[in-house]
């Protein structure tokens, strides 16, 4: 048994690694993006320990141990703190709700034995990287970093919070890239501009002052008092990936540790269940797939917008697919076909889909542009309006408001979509440029984490903006020392002035008597004339 452990650890030396995946967020949207890479990983021969709510159970995958704390989802109170965010809400507040989601979900999630047991493990070497969730309040994962001597990589599954971006020294230009939390237009107008400023100080001001301590002290709780605090573990984070998309977000600038992945969820086509692909198959005139994912549960619309909607499906020429989480739908049109679960992917790929309604979700838009289906959006919360705002730019859809929309909007909308070709050429033709790189998907993720345990971490990108204070970043001391040799030349050259003045007029004085003579001298020649 020694011998195979041992031959086993040779084979493995500078190939496979031993790896420690975090990724607490129970949302089967952001943890879409995660599952790829880890599955990956452990098919690349890594040995791969995960906690995760959504683990992908799956049987193959040998080298994959996941620790499932899908237990999170069941509890009432995270289900109350989502519906507390509303989409009208001052961002601040809504980072505060978003905080107090993340923190209550870490403290649950840390309280259960099998993770309970990883954080009592007392060998600092027993992984070679720390792989994290790095969107939102994921900061008390960096303390792992504390127990583990190991490169740390970062994922998340949207951008970064304003905090994130600071941690890399990546730059936040209020008006250039304003935080994606505040959902602004591309080009901003000037009270636009005044906000996102006051933003960009309000935030780190309520960041610093009232959410990492609060985090500080969740992690302490379960990792110990001898941490170090999560402001220094930021320093050892190597790289960060993040989830942006080029079309939806805006292009923003990069330090080198800091990658975009996109569509890592995007799988191969697989067949459908057989009666989704009868009905497909049945409806020529066409078919409108509406899903509102994961997080807007349908059964939590209110009874309004449910009447609308359902009175806008009704009235449709097309059949429609909705996925919708309970058994009855109330009304339930005949042309409507319902289902708790549904193969997003490849029914978009069907070609007599023609609509897709959607919540806004990254990934539902990202899979809907890749299978090239035009969308009408119906936002939320979260980085859904911005997204949709987005997508209606570029002529790939319809904005439709939740809070005013009326049977014969929705419906309008369906139909302009549908039936309007620039939806589709334009859907088409974005799809193109999105997959044309060089490297991408889950391929480009894997590329970059390897590397950072190739070089054992990956301090050679790492900015120097990171590890500088607020005043050395915005040159306050170079202004400072500027304006000091600026009044002291100013003052010197004053002082000059008025000396050389002075010495003028004493040497005039003197010269006054001097030239009295030469005046008597040429009167009295002309007095002689
Ligand atoms: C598990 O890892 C080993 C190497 O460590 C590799 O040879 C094997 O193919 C992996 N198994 C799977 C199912 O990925
Ligand atoms: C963080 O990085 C610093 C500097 O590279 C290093 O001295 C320290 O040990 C690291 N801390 C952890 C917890 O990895
Ligand atoms: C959402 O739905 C759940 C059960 O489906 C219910 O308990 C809850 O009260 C609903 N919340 C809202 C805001 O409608």
């Amino acid at each position: 048994m020694k011998l195979i452990v041992c031959l086993f650890g040779i084979f493995c030396y500078g190939e496979c690694a031993k790896i420690l995946g975090a990724f607490i967020y129970p949302s089967v949207s952001h943890q879409s993006t995660f599952q790829p890479i880890w599955k990956e990983l452990s098919l690349r021969g890594h040995q791969v320990t995960v906690i995760t709510p959504n683990p992908l159970n799956d049987p193959t995958l040998t080298n994959l141990t996941e620790i499932d704390v899908s237990f999170v989802y069941k509890n009432p109170k995270l289900r109350h703190i989502i519906n507390n965010i509303k989409k009208d809400d001052h961002p601040l507040k809504a980072h505060k709700i978003i905080f107090e989601l993340f923190r209550f979900i870490f403290e649950e999630e840390m309280q259960y034995e099998p993770i309970k047991r990883l954080i009592e493990n007392q060998d600092k070497h027993a992984y070679d990287l720390l792989l994290i969730q790095y969107s939102y309040f994921t900061d008390p994962l960096l303390a792992f970093l504390n127990k583990f001597n190991a490169p740390l990589v970062g994922v998340s599954s949207l951008g970064l919070l304003l905090h994130g971006h600071d941690a890399m020294g990546n730059p936040t230009h209020p008006v250039v890239s304003p935080d994606f939390m505040l959902g602004l237009p591309k080009r901003l107008n000037i009270i636009q501009k005044v906000e996102s400023l006051f933003h960009n100080f309000a935030y780190r001001l309520f960041y610093h002052w009232y959410i990492l301590p609060k985090l500080d002290e969740s992690a302490r709780k379960y990792f110990g008092d001898d941490m170090v605090p999560l402001r220094e573990l930021h320093k050892n984070v190597s790289l960060v990936l993040y989830n942006n998309n080029r079309l939806i977000h805006e292009v923003r600038p990069n330090v080198p540790n800091v990658i975009e992945i996109n569509q890592l969820h995007i799988k191969k086509p697989k067949p459908l269940p057989e009666d989704i692909q009868k009905y497909l198959d049945s409806s020529p005139q066409g078919v409108v797939y509406f899903s509102f994912g994961t997080n807007v549960k349908s059964s939590n619309l209110s009874y309004t917008l449910r009447k609308e909607i359902i009175g806008a499906l009704a009235e449709l020429p097309y059949k429609v697919i909705w996925k919708w989480e309970d058994d009855y739908l109330p009304d339930q049109p005949i042309n409507v076909l319902v289902r708790k679960w549904l193969p997003q992917q490849d029914i978009l790929n069907h070609p007599n889909v023609k609509v897709f309604l959607t919540q806004g979700g990254l990934q539902s838009i990202e899979e809907t542009i890749n299978c090239e289906v035009p969308i009408v959006g119906m936002p939320f919360f979260t980085d859904q309006p911005t997204n949709i705002q987005k997508i209606a730019e570029l002529g790939m859809g319809l904005y439709i408001e939740h809070t005013t929309v009326t049977k014969d909007i929705l419906k309008n909308a369906l139909l302009e979509v549908a039936q309007n070709k620039k939806y589709k050429e334009n859907v088409v033709k974005y799809k193109q440029i999105l997959v044309d790189e060089p490297m991408r998907g889950v391929e480009k993720a894997i590329w970059w984490i390897e590397y950072v345990m190739r070089h054992n971490g990956a301090a050679h990108l790492r900015s120097m903006a990171a590890d500088m204070t607020f005043f050395e970043y915005f040159m306050i001391d170079v202004v400072v020392f500027s304006l000091i040799v600026i009044s002291l030349m100013i003052y010197i050259s004053l002082k000059l002035f008025s000396y050389a003045k002075m010495l003028l007029i004493t040497l005039s004085r003197k010269l006054k008597p001097a030239r009295n003579i030469v005046l008597k001298i040429e009167i009295n020649k002309v007095k002689k004339n």
